[in-house]
């Protein structure tokens, strides 16, 4: 595997634990706050982040590629609002979906298809997670200020369940 790809794959591991680790950290505001069903929804976010973790890691070792695991940092989003978690949300997931990109802009500059096979699964994938933070804005925009409407959307917050990637490697 060409030196600059393995390193980006192997860096995007330590991206998406701290993705998961930050998503705790907003599942940890909104259980501190008394809105569970967004707690819930961000568990569950973080759970899928740990996935997208270990698809990356699965890939690296399939490929006979040595993968080195770093140090992840500590979530530094400001989170003094229901909107400001939001907002990091969004602003986050439009991070994560360039590092995806750079991945594969490189994968593509030496023809690494396979590379960029396994990626075309996240390019989809960062769509959606971009919608849904986007979403996720758009709702408390619309219902954030009234008591009755955020307890009916933390309801339908909590009713979000987990389940495993499509992406099976
Ligand atoms: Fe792993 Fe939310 O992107």
């Amino acid at each position: 595997m060409n030196e600059r790809v393995h390193e980006l794959l192997n860096d995007q591991i330590n991206k998406e634990l701290y993705s998961a680790y930050l998503y705790l950290d907003f599942s940890n505001y909104f259980k501190r706050v008394g809105l569970d069903g967004f707690a819930n929804w961000y568990m569950i976010q973080a759970q899928e982040e740990r996935d997208h973790a270990m698809l990356f890691y699965q890939y690296l070792q399939n490929e006979n590629q040595v993968v080195t695991l770093k140090a992840i940092d500590k979530p530094d989003k400001q989170l003094d609002s229901h909107m400001a978690v939001l907002e990091a949300g969004l602003e986050h997931e439009k991070y994560v979906t360039s590092l995806i990109h750079d991945i594969y802009a490189e994968a593509y500059k030496i023809h690494d298809f396979r590379t960029m096979q396994f990626l075309d699964w996240f390019v989809k994938e960062q769509g959606e997670e971009e919608t849904n933070a986007n979403d996720m804005i758009t709702k408390m925009e619309l219902f954030g200020s009234d008591p009755k409407s955020l307890y009916m959307l933390n309801q339908e917050l909590a009713a979000r369940v987990y389940s495993a990637p499509s992406l099976v490697l």
